[in-house]
């Protein structure tokens, strides 16, 4: 009896360690298949909502990386690279999307320092 109580403790107290470390790293988990097509329009809407605000022309060139976080509403951090004319540069973004609001904004848009 005793031995369970403290199995079941134990069982506790790791389970809120591992909470408390989620919320610590913020919650960001790999997006596996970057060929989601949901993905590249959170990608695509990136770069377009990032020319309207900016006046740059970026093209959006290659997915390298995707993270998404739920935060009432999914946080999608996406690695890619971008062309404007001749030269290439690796970008990341943050997109907020709530899907059932159909709302979306790009809230980070910054160029990666190799
Ligand atoms: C979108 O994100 C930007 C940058 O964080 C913020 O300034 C702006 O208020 C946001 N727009 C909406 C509609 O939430």
């Amino acid at each position: 009896m005793m031995k369970l109580a403290c199995l079941v403790l134990l069982s506790l107290l790791f389970a809120s360690a591992v909470a408390k470390n989620h919320v610590l790293l913020g919650g960001w988990s790999p997006i596996k298949n970057l060929n989601d097509p949901r993905v590249s329009g959170i990608a695509n809407y990136a770069v377009t909502e990032h020319n309207k605000r900016s006046g740059e022309n970026l093209k959006l060139q290659k997915l390298i990386k995707g993270e998404s976080e739920v935060v009432g509403g999914v946080n999608y951090r996406l690695t890619f690279t971008a062309t404007e004319g001749s030269s290439s540069d690796e970008y990341q973004a943050i997109v907020l999307e709530k899907p059932w609001l159909h709302f979306k904004n790009l809230t980070s848009f910054t160029r990666v320092h190799a």
